[in-house]
C-alpha cells in the first residue's frame, strides 16, 4: 500500500536537548506506523560552523543512539547520516544554482546563527537551506516533521521545488519525467504539530532551547541523569501566579505556557488536559510532578543511549546500511534531476 514518504534530520552539533526531543524525535518515532520514514544524522549542515573532527565523529554517533534508543526502528524504516550519499551535496549544488539570493536573504536563521559578524560567516552557513532542499527532494519526500524554527526553511524548499518545476517544465515533459501535473518535484509539506513545537529556554522565556547556544546551563540534554534533570526543572524560570485552568489564561507567561507544554508533550495529551488536572497549582507542587514524569520518561532513555554508545561497532553498521539503503532511493532520483537539467 502507498505510505506517504517523511524526511527529517538532526545535526550532530553537541548535545541533544529536550526540544529536539519533542519537537523533533518523538515525532518521529509516531510517524513511523503510518509513514515510510528516512531518518538523517545532518553532519554536512553540522560543519557549516566549526566542528572538532573528533567530538564530530562521536556526535554523529550520540544522535543515532538518541533516534534508536527513542524508538525508531531502523530495519523497517531508513537511519543513516548524511555525508554517506552524495546526492544530498550534489542536489544541493544544484539548488543553489535554482533558489535565488534574495530568497536566502530572507532567513531569519542565517541572521541569528551569523549575528553581527555576517562578513565573517561560512557560505555554507548561508547556503544551508539548499542542502536541507536537497536532504528532502532527493527522496521526493512529501512530509517533513519538525520544529517551528524550521517553517521558513521548508517554506523555500517548497519554492525551490516550484522553479525547478517551471525553470524546467519542457524538459520534464519531454522526458516523461512530470508525476500528474506538479512537475517532477512534489511540495514538501511541513508537519510542526504537538504541545511541543518550540520548547524554550528554561531561564528565558523569550528564547528558544537550543543546542547552538553553550552558555545556556539550563538546557535539559538527553543524557542528563535523574538529578540534573529534576534541579534544572526545580531551577526553571516561572511567575509566582498559580496555573490557570484554561489554555487561554497562559498567553502573556511564557514560562508557565513552556512548562505546561512540555509537560503535555511528555505524557502525550494536551495543554488542555494538563489544566484540567493541574489548574490552580502553585508552581512549588507542579515543578515536581514535571520533573518526575521527566525523569520517568528521558532516564530510560538515557540509559538505552549509553549502552549504544558502548558499541560504536553497532551504531556505525546501523549508519552503514541505512546509507546503502537511502542511496537506493536517491541516486536515481538524482540521475533524473541531470537528465532534466542536461548534464
Ligand atoms: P538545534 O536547533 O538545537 O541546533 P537542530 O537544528 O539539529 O537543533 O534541530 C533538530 C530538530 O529539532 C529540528 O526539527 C528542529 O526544528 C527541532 N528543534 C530544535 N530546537 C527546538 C526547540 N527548542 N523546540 C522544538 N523543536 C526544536
Ligand atoms: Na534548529
Amino acid at each position: 500500500a502507498f505510505r506517504p514518504l517523511v524526511f527529517s534530520g538532526v545535526q550532530p552539533t553537541g548535545n541533544l536537548h529536550l526540544g529536539n526531543y519533542l519537537g523533533a524525535i518523538t515525532r518521529f518515532v509516531e510517524m513511523q506506523d503510518t509513514h515510510d520514514c528516512i531518518y538523517c544524522v545532518v553532519d554536512l549542515h553540522a560543519i557549516t560552523v566549526w566542528q572538532d573532527p573528533k567530538a564530530l565523529r562521536t556526535q554523529i554517533r550520540e544522535v543515532t543512539a538518541a533516534f534508536l534508543a527513542a524508538g525508531i526502528d531502523p530495519k523497517a524504516h531508513i537511519v543513516f547520516n548524511q555525508s554517506q550519499v552524495s546526492a544530498h551535496a550534489e542536489l544541493a549544488w544544484i539548488f543553489n544554482c535554482v533558489a535565488r539570493m534574495g530568497w536566502l536573504n530572507r532567513m531569519t536563521q542565517f541572521k541569528e546563527k551569523a549575528g553581527k559578524d555576517r562578513e565573517n560567516a561560512s557560505v555554507g552557513l548561508f547556503a544551508y537551506p539548499n542542502l536541507m532542499s536537497a536532504d528532502i527532494l532527493a527522496y521526493r519526500a512529501t512530509h517533513v516533521p519538525v520544529g517551528e524554527d524550521q517553517k521558513q526553511h521548508l517554506e523555500l524548499a517548497r519554492d525551490t521545488a516550484a522553479k525547478f518545476n517551471h525553470d524546467f517544465a519542457d524538459s520534464i515533459g519531454e522526458l516523461g519525467l512530470g508525476e500528474g501535473n506538479e512537475g517532477f518535484f512534489p511540495q514538501p509539506e511541513p508537519l510542526i504539530q504537538g504541545p511541543a513545537t518550540r520548547v524554550m529556554s528554561l531561564r528565558d522565556g523569550s528564547k528558544k532551547m537550543s543546542k547552538s547556544d553553550p552558555s545556556d546551563n539550563s538546557r535539559i540534554n538527553l543524557t542528563d541523569d535523574a538529578d540534573a534533570i529534576a534541579q534544572k526543572i526545580r531551577r526553571a524560570k516561572t511567575d509566582p501566579e498559580p496555573l490557570p485552568s484554561e489554555v487561554a489564561g497562559l498567553k502573556e507567561r511564557p514560562e508557565a505556557d513552556n512548562l505546561v507544554g512540555i509537560y503535555a508533550a511528555l505524557s502525550g495529551t494536551t495543554k488542555e488536559a494538563v489544566l484540567a488536572d493541574h489548574g490552580g497549582a502553585l508552581f512549588s507542587a507542579f515543578k515536581p510532578a514535571l520533573a518526575d514524569l521527566a525523569v520517568e520518561k528521558l532516564a530510560p532513555i538515557a540509559g538505552r543511549m549509553r549502552e549504544l554508545m558502548a558499541d560504536p561497532a553497532y551504531v556505525d553498521s546501523v549508519l552503514a546500511d541505512g546509507a546503502a539503503r537511502a542511496r537506493a532511493i536517491a541516486m536515481p532520483i538524482l540521475n533524473d534531476v541531470k537528465d532534466i537539467v542536461g548534464l
